[in-house]
């Protein structure tokens, strides 16, 4: 039988690092929307530790679907729903609330349509005071925060001239504009950055 899953090599260096920034930021009940899913090996961990959550995985490529899918069925998580095909560029999304939208890895590895969609959806979903978590590379002050970075946003941009490491000012004046507070800004391993963002209405 084909097995589904992929495995995305940087998911287990960095999985218990956003596990621990998350402890801090998701509620304690309520569904966790992951926009970006990608191999789904982060749902799967998240779901394991955090069994009093209910996680609702998704991305809009079919060979993630089948892959998080896959995982979710290995791993015999309960609390991790169906995945969903969910391109954050499209609105409206096919879900209509979630209590936090946590998305890991995807405003510099694709269009920056995507970062707009995701701050205008998560708006739409979130009820006050519910976070948007994003994990990744970022520049502060218009300057990247490590040479490797900078090489990486190189790379990127080689791959697709569309896709690069996002301005963390750039991503908070489209959370600010769509009707969100922070960000709250957290320094993580590898040169990443957890950055939360509030809903406010
Ligand atoms: C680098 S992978 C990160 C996957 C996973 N979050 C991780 O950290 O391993 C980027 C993911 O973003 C997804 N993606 C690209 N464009 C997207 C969009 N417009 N909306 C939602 N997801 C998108 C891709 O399909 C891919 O799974």
């Amino acid at each position: 039988m084909t097995d589904h899953r992929l495995h995305a090599p940087a998911t287990s260096r960095n999985r218990d690092a956003i596990l621990d920034a998350l402890r801090g930021v998701l509620p304690a009940a309520g569904l966790v929307l992951e926009v970006a899913s990608g191999s789904g090996e982060h749902v799967v961990h998240l779901a394991r530790d955090l069994p009093g959550l209910a996680f609702q995985p998704s991305d809009p490529s079919p060979e993630a679907l089948l892959s998080v899918s896959a995982w979710v069925e290995a791993a015999r998580v309960p609390n991790v729903r169906p995945p969903l095909a969910l391109d954050a560029s499209e609105a409206p999304w096919p879900i209509a609330s979630a209590d936090a939208v946590v998305c890991i890895n995807m405003v510099h590895i694709a269009p920056w349509s995507a970062a707009e969609g995701l701050v205008r959806g998560a708006a739409e979903v979130l009820p006050d005071g519910a976070p948007l978590y994003l994990y990744g590379a970022f520049r502060r002050g218009g300057v990247h925060t490590a040479a490797s970075n900078e090489a990486f946003d190189r790379s990127l941009r080689d791959r697709d001239p569309r896709w690069g490491v996002r301005d963390l000012e750039a991503v908070a004046g489209l959370a600010r504009h769509a009707g969100f507070a922070g960000p709250v800004v957290t320094g993580m391993p590898a040169n990443n950055l957890s950055v939360v963002f509030r809903r406010v209405r």
